[in-house]
């Protein structure tokens, strides 16, 4: 693909990635994602923004190449240090040897860590710092952790263009880049900012409230779509999306289970029993029964979890370790958590649980509760007693 033209002195000189299907090991990339690069040409000064994934360095400087000779550009801005952003930095450095980096005071250590050279000379910016190019000034807004600690953004003023690095990105690759141009990916930008941006709500909500001072007239992404028609309305998305789920007056403990001949289920119930007997809320949910997104909402709601599954070959069901591993998208630091689940004759599920709990910083109170196939009344009763001690925990 050729350089794409954004305005008179504004060119995508991104990659295209169609064929990615995983993104950053665990996302799913169904349309594949962009790498999104841009270049802008001052009146005295160039500047290129996003050095890109250095698997693609090479087809990413010839593009670069066919709108200025890289040993022209002046600057480099790195909004971003993961190498997504940055694994090109190294051979771009070669290529344009006289560019000054930019990058916040975070992203300084990550870019020696990527290039593996020391950056000196390289200029650590401070929110609000701008840059002139001549006719055309890049104001910097450090935005910490949308993604990364290291994360700013850029604006254009004289064209009110915002580089949001990974903010209101997507994962959707289409030649056709602009949004009014492709079809619908609202899918591909829900999920994004489920995965990337919903542990960091707080910041986004900071950032929409910053972005509201500007009038962004043109949002370039660092992946998929630039937004040039809908920018008040993905904006809207994230400020909806970005709501803190107020947990409610009681507390409340959430007990998820998988069942595969309903004993594990009878001891979830048993647990929920004990808990509400200990004065809290109990809200009840089948792994195998509800989408994950709501589950997230639901978690992120509750003050404590009770997970429970029955062990097969030796291990816990599958639905238990895909909830687990979404938890990295909610904050779940000071939670209460506990496993539980039925087994024949190994039991190691709720044992596993537990320590997968452990590693998420939940605290864990109580040993994990078990029962060999259908539960006696001992054991409902050692369920009853794990409820009511996970609720007094919470
Ligand atoms: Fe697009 Fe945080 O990487």
């Amino acid at each position: 693909m050729r350089p794409l033209k954004i305005t008179d002195n504004i060119w995508w000189v991104g990659i295209l990635d169609p064929q990615l299907r995983v993104f950053d090991v665990v996302m799913k990339a169904e349309h594949g994602t962009t790498y999104n690069s841009y270049l802008i040409k001052g009146e005295e000064k160039t500047a290129l923004i996003e050095a890109n994934k250095g698997r693609f360095s090479g087809e990413f400087i010839a593009r670069v190449s066919e709108v200025v000779d890289p040993a022209e550009i002046d600057y480099i801005i790195l909004n971003h240090m993961e190498p997504d952003h940055s694994g090109a930095l190294a051979d771009l450095m070669e290529a344009a040897p006289q560019a000054q980096l930019f990058f916040t005071r975070a992203g300084k250590s990550f870019a020696e860590n990527v290039s593996n050279k020391l950056l000196d000379d390289a200029n650590v910016i401070a929110d609000g710092d701008t840059l002139d190019l001549g006719g055309r000034t890049l104001e910097f807004m450090v935005e910490p952790y949308l993604h990364w600690p290291d994360t700013m953004f850029t604006y254009l003023r004289e064209d009110n263009i915002l580089f949001s690095c990974d903010f209101l990105g997507a994962h959707y690759c289409d030649d056709r880049l602009f949004d009014d141009l492709l079809g619908n990916y609202d899918y591909a930008f829900q999920y994004y900012f489920t995965a990337i941006m919903r542990p960091f709500k707080s910041h986004v909500r900071r950032a929409l409230e910053r972005i509201d001072s500007l009038d962004v007239k043109m949002v370039c992404t660092s992946h998929g779509p630039i937004i040039r028609t809908k920018v008040a309305e993905r904006l809207e998305s994230y400020r909806q999306w970005s709501l803190p789920l107020e947990k409610g007056e009681k507390k409340t403990l959430a007990v998820l289970y998988v069942s595969a001949y309903g004993n594990t289920e009878r001891m979830g119930l048993e647990i929920a029993e004990g808990a509400k007997a200990a004065g809290v809320e109990t809200e009840i949910y089948d792994l195998g029964a509800v989408d994950m997104e709501r589950l997230l909402n639901e978690v992120e709601k509750a003050d404590g979890i009770a997970i429970g599954s029955c062990t097969i070959n030796g291990d816990a069901l599958p639905q238990t370790w895909e909830l687990l591993s979404h938890l990295i998208h909610i904050n779940t630091k000071g939670m209460v958590g506990g496993a539980f689940g039925s087994f024949a004759w190994s039991g190691e599920a709720s044992l596993l649980l537990t320590e997968r709990l452990k590693g998420l910083k939940f605290k864990v109170p109580e040993k994990p509760v078990r029962a060999r196939l259908t539960p006696t009344p001992e054991d409902l009763a050692n369920c009853r007693a794990f409820g009511e001690a996970l609720a007094k925990a919470l």
